[in-house]
């Protein structure tokens, strides 16, 4: 199914390189936005200490270090982290002030162009992979503090390998064609029939924050679906509808409990694990209070995605049986047998929206490899759960997650056990210990 796509994929693309190179003038306009002319003209303003404090926050709510910063690496923004794609590896740039390997002797302008447009140095184009398609909402002033930052960071010498994925992904003008079909080249605009708070809500959703490029569902190519925040595969994981569905979403969250979930990293069932923990680690817990309820409100304000629930699969169902069984032995002691958790540690399994997405993706990986919860100065200890893989066969983690989709009033789809195969795979975790090793 997968390599399908990919294949699909490649024609695709390649039809789009062929409309990229007939409408090349069309994409002069990426280039051509008026960048504010305020930064343009001189150099680097003198260090202005406030807007350098201003631009460290907008880095933290862009959570550039994420991308920018090799793991395990000690200097920040230094590069080197090759992020997947299913087209192959993109690393990503050194964008400390050394003037060598990083974007020392950039000018702003280049500076905006990188990180609005998705132009490299000589116009180049960068991979999407570096989410300008959601940056280019930053406003110019917020641009300027980040530039500031930016230079203020200590310049690290680290030269990042370069980018080599197959043909036709590796000819940089076949972005060109992506642009045109995906990026839309336009800044934020506020919507004057809506609060100021839902608009600040939009400005980080939408722009700094860039939640849709987890959360809004990818087509072939890795352009957006036309279902925003509607809930995405991302490999190992999945990132959950986060619309206003009642169901699937967030629409039975309070404010606060989606404040929480984005600052603490756990909310009254959710504990936030995966790419969201790093999220949450690495940008949202230092976001200001009104900016967590600016967020909130706009996500409670996002149109309900489609889904809708079906009927909970019976106890009479064999894999709901097999289900409570490795449920009773394996994970009731934290979760319960209401699975209500434990608040703050153990997520609660029931009425935990996440887990009733089609696609069953984190569930699987969480009982497989086990995980831990974000860690954040509200909750710095977090919870931590084992992993199952050596312990469960295939079967009984399809069973056991079909089971906690349908049950405490949950209902999902079943899960088959090829999914939890080929999640096996893809973590590259050993096959279930023969029996009698395990316990
Ligand atoms: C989701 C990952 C991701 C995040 C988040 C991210 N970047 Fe990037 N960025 C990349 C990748 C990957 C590249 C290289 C793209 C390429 O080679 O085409 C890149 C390239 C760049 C470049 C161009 C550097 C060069 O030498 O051409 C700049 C500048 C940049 N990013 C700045 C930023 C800033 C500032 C932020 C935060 C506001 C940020 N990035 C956040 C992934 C990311
Ligand atoms: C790097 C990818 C990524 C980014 C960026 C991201 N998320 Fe998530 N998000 C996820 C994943 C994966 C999960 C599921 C985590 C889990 O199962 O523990 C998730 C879970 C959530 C949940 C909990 C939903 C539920 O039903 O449990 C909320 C709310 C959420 N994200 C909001 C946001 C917001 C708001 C942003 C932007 C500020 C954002 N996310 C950015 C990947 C991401
Ligand atoms: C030792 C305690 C412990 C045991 C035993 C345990 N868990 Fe967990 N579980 C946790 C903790 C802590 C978390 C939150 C951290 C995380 O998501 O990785 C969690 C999270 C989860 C989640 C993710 C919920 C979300 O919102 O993303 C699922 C699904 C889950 N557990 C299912 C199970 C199943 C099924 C079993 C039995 C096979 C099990 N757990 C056994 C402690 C445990």
């Amino acid at each position: 199914m997968k390599k399908l796509n990919i294949i699909g994929g490649i024609a695709v693309l390649a039809a789009a390189v062929a409309v990229g190179l007939l409408w090349q003038n069309g994409d002069a306009s990426a280039d051509d936005v008026a960048d504010n002319q305020i930064l343009m003209k001189q150099p680097p303003a003198p260090e202005d200490a406030d807007a350098v404090a201003r631009g460290r926050y907008i880095a933290i709510a862009g959570d550039c270090v994420a991308c920018h910063t090799a793991p395990g690496s000690k200097t920040a923004f230094s590069g080197g982290y090759s992020i997947s794609t299913p087209f192959g590896g993109i690393f990503a740039s050194n964008i400390t002030p050394d003037a060598e390997t990083g974007i020392g002797n950039w000018t702003e302008r280049d500076f905006y162009r990188a990180v609005r447009h998705g132009k490299g140095k000589e116009g180049e184009n960068l991979y999407p992979a570096m989410p300008y398609n959601a940056y280019v909402k930053v406003s110019d002033k917020d641009m300027h503090d980040l530039w500031l930052y930016m230079r203020s960071v200590q310049p690290v010498h680290n030269k990042v390998p370069e980018t080599d994925l197959g043909f036709p992904y590796n000819i940089r003008l076949a972005m060109m064609g992506w642009n045109l079909l995906f990026f839309s080249n336009s800044p934020f605009r506020p919507d004057m029939s809506k609060s100021a708070e839902w608009n600040r809500g939009a400005y980080l959703v939408e722009g700094l924050e860039h939640c849709g490029a987890c959360h809004t569902p990818k087509n072939i190519l890795g352009g957006d679906r036309d279902a925003y925040l509607q809930g995405s595969n991302l490999g190992e994981w999945h990132a959950p509808d986060i619309t206003s569905n009642s169901y699937t979403g967030i629409g039975r969250w309070s404010e606060a409990q989606i404040v929480d979930y984005l600052k603490v990293g756990s909310n009254h069932v959710a504990v936030a694990s995966g790419p969201m923990a790093e999220a949450v680690t690495n940008s949202t817990q230092y976001l200001s209070d009104e900016d967590l309820r600016a967020i909130a409100v706009y996500l409670k304000a996002q149109p309900a995605s489609p889904t809708k629930a079906p009927q909970p699969l019976t106890a009479e169902n064999a894999q709901m049986k097999m289900g409570a069984n490795v449920y009773s032995a394996n994970c009731d002691a934290c979760h319960n047998s209401d699975g209500k958790g434990i608040p703050g540690i153990a997520a609660s399994l029931a009425d935990n929206p996440g887990l009733m997405a089609e696609d069953a993706s984190s569930i699987i990986t969480t009982v497989l490899q086990g995980g831990r919860g974000a860690v954040t100065h509200a909750n710095p200890t977090s919870g931590a759960m084992p992993s199952f893989a050596w312990k469960l066969s295939d079967e009984q983690v399809a069973a056991v997650s079909t089971y906690i989709r349908n049950s405490w009033g949950n209902a999902a789809s079943a899960v088959p056990v090829e999914n939890v195969k080929e999640e096996r795979e893809l973590l590259k975790l050993p096959e279930q210990m023969p029996a009698g090793q395990g316990d």
